[in-house]
């Protein structure tokens, strides 16, 4: 170590809790150190505070931040951070290391050593291009995310040893395919609750893959593009499917056996009917096809969903709806239909508790106030050649209705209609 370097660290000691150019800089819980070189400079390590708990290494000016270089972080240190570091390809995780995020890196290698504590470990932004390899040695890893990386794809079976993992997230990086090639039942099985694959380049997801996966509650695979969804999804657990965002136009549901499914997402698709068999999964509470290409929809597609609470079929090309009907579901709380082309709505006969109706952004000029259920407890119905609104249960009349003149409505609306693309 040259004579310089060790007068700047020493100047450390007197730089805690004070800013200034020094290399390793503290407040009470952080302590940032930038710049790392070689080993040598971990020296400055033993100045850090022993009520910190965070070390953020912002930096590294090295290609391989050896074993060496984590394993002299003192043990009160509870999450390191590497950030920032172009350089860096390589890192060695020491056994010793709980909780690690490596973000703003180049990164292409890590390797965890045998018997690693890790239990976080959290990637973002890096040249990864599949989940490592010594990612198994981490038993005890509970929470893996590999985000805005380059991973290609995923197979289940390179994290058939992690039974302790329960939220994997894999958001936005290249993923064009998911496979298990495991010959044997993996302990992951027995724990993963979370999945996501979100913004990758999925085309096809063979929904069977998830099957396995006993304790999945969610799973997401939003903003892909997927066009199909292939074989039977049979799931006891699965809670929350998000499928927005994809280029799916039919999507059949018959085969899916998800008694506790509660949320389906499937917002800016290329939908153009209600998705078949989707009244058979009567455990679902919400349900959105906003951005979609419906062009007509009647509630009879959705009865029997006795759980359903919340319907969003706003923004599709809706040109009728049929409400009126007994064979609605019972405790439905809000439908919206906003930015949709309906030209008539009929609200006489709801057979629900107390629905909010939302059917702004239309052009409706045919509606009788005066023969609408006292069951539609709110109505937002702006933007239409007749307005209404009441927000109040019994308050609701026909002074709460406006006809207006219409005319510019067309192209207004189509104008607005740029709120339905995000
Ligand atoms: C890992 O742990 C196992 C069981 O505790 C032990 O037998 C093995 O030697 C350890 N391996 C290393 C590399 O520490
Ligand atoms: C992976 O394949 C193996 C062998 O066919 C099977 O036992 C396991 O359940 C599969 N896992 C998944 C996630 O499909
Ligand atoms: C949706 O479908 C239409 C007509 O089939 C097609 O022209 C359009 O490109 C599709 N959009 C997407 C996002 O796939
Ligand atoms: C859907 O539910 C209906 C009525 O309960 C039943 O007759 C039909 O077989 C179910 N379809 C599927 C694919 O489960
Ligand atoms: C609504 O109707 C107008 C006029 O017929 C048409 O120009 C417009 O494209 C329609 N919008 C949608 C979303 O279908
Ligand atoms: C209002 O809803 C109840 C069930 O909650 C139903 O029995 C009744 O027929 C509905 N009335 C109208 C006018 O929609
Ligand atoms: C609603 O009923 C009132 C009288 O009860 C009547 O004056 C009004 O014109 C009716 N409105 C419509 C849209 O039929
Ligand atoms: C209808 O017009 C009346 C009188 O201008 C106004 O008080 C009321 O708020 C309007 N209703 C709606 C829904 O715009």
């Amino acid at each position: 170590m040259t004579l310089l370097s060790i007068y700047r660290l020493l100047l450390v000691l007197h730089t805690v809790h004070r800013f200034g150019s020094m290399r390793l800089q503290c407040s009470r819980e952080f302590c940032y150190f930038y710049d790392l070189t070689s080993n040598e400079d971990t020296f400055a390590y033993r100045y850090i505070p022993p009520n910190v708990d965070i070390l953020t290494v912002e930096n590294a000016l090295m290609e391989h931040l050896d074993h060496s270089m984590l394993q002299g972080v003192p043990s009160f240190i509870d999450h390191v951070m590497v950030t920032n570091s172009y350089a860096l390809r390589w890192v060695s995780v020491p056994k010793a290391v709980n909780s690690l995020m490596i973000s703003t890196s180049s990164l292409q290698r890590i390797d965890i050593e045998t018997n690693s504590t890790l239990s976080y470990l959290g990637i973002a932004v890096c040249n990864l291009v599949k989940v490592p390899i010594t990612v198994q040695n981490a038993q005890m890893l509970e929470w893996l995310h590999i985000t805005s990386c380059k991973l290609q794809g995923l197979n289940l079976a390179s994290l058939c040893e992690n039974g302790r993992l329960r939220v994997l997230n894999l958001m936005a990086n290249k993923i064009r395919y998911v496979v298990n090639t495991s010959t044997r039942y993996c302990a992951l099985y027995d724990t993963l609750a979370s999945l996501t694959l979100s913004e990758n380049l999925l085309t096809t997801v063979n929904m069977e893959l998830f099957n396995v996966l006993g304790r999945m509650d969610s799973l997401h695979l939003q903003n892909n593009k997927i066009r199909a969804l292939l074989g039977q999804l049979i799931h006891s657990m699965l809670a929350e499917v998000r499928l927005d965002g994809n280029k799916l136009k039919d999507v059949d549901l018959c085969e899916w056996v998800v008694p506790s499914l509660s949320i389906i997402l499937l917002d800016r698709n290329n939908i153009t009917m209600i998705p078949k068999c989707v009244k058979n999964i009567t455990s679902v509470s919400m349900l959105t096809l906003r951005s979609n290409r419906l062009s007509t929809f009647t509630i009879e597609s959705l009865a029997g969903m006795n759980a359903l609470r919340e319907l969003d079929i706003s923004c599709n090309k809706l040109t009728t709806v049929t409400l009126s009907t007994e064979h609605f579901p019972a405790d439905l709380e809000v439908i919206n239909m906003d930015y949709n082309n309906l030209t008539a709505l009929d609200l006489s006969f709801i057979p629900a508790r107390s629905l909010e109706v939302r059917v702004s952004y239309n052009l409706i000029s045919r509606f009788d106030v005066n023969a609408t259920s006292r069951n539609v407890s709110q109505l937002s119905m702006y933007q239409n050649p007749i307005i209404c609104a009441w927000h109040t249960p019994f308050l609701w009349g026909r002074d709460r209705c406006n006809q207006t003149d219409g005319s510019v409505l067309l192209v207004h609306n189509e104008h607005l209609r740029n709120a339905c693309h995000n």
